[in-house]
């Protein structure tokens, strides 16, 4: 199965799919994490993306498709993908498109997580990061039990820099204009499963997984 988790910034996409990968396997290729560990290892990608991912801007659709292109050649990525964050414009869904069918695979759906702006907004603001394991809490709705230490393996929890007020605007703004036309797109090919992503984590597994069986089961 290759699966897009489409959204907006905060809408769930990354908690998902961490439930995703545990029942279906499917690889999860995130391409904001991707673009983040460049960066963090200061890659010649890393310095060319700095200014984008600071900004809340999108990556040129050149660089970002070319580099996934190269992640999913890797063998983990041969049984099924789990695109999170990608494609974010139409220029990236027609790229996509032409890598899976050149790798003789094809796209078997798009959960959309849709989610009212006041929500996006709050989950982004109160969303922390561990440093060591990369696990992900939210000060309100998913609490370490001590605040500020990873529960898993108590590192350091820490807020992504572009989780403050002003580029969270940007962010809504940029998916507003660039990658919510996606969501028609894919609905018109019949590849759209829309789940109300504004429940509480546990009630939003359980529909995303329900919906997930009816896909896998229907042969799509
Ligand atoms: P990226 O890392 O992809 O960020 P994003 O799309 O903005 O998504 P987020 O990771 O912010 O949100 P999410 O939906 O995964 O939410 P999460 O599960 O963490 O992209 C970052 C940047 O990289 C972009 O701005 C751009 O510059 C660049 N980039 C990336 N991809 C690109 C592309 N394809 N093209 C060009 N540029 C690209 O949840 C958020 C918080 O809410 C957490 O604290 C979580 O604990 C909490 N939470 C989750 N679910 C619930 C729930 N149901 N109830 C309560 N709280 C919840």
């Amino acid at each position: 199965m290759n699966l897009v988790l489409l959204g907006p910034p905060g809408a769930g996409k990354g908690t998902q799919a961490k439930k995703i990968q545990e029942r279906y396997g499917l690889t999860h290729v995130s391409t904001g994490d991707l673009f983040r560990a460049a960066l963090a290892n200061q890659t010649a990608l890393g310095r060319q993306v700095k200014k984008y991912l600071d900004s809340g801007q999108l990556v040129p659709d050149e660089l970002t498709t070319a580099m996934v292109a190269e992640r999913i050649a890797q063998p983990d990525c041969a049984g099924g993908v789990m695109f999170d964050g990608y494609p974010r414009t139409v220029g990236q869904a027609k790229a996509l498109d032409g890598l899976l069918l050149k790798a003789g695979k094809k796209l078997d759906g798009v959960m959309y997580f849709d989610v009212t702006e006041e929500t996006a907004i709050e989950r982004l603001s109160g969303r922390r990061i561990c440093k060591g394991c990369s696990a992900g809490y939210h000060v309100k709705y998913m609490p370490p039990a001590k605040p500020g230490v990873c529960d898993r393996c108590a590192g350091e929890l820490y807020q992504r820099s572009d989780d403050k007020a002003e580029t969270i605007r940007e962010r809504l703004s940029v998916y507003g204009r660039q990658t919510e036309a996606l969501i028609g797109e894919y609905r018109a090919r019949r590849l759209l499963i829309t789940v109300d992503a504004n429940r509480a984590p546990d009630e939003v597994t359980a529909a995303v997984l329900k919906a997930l069986e009816k896909l896998s089961g229907s042969g799509r």
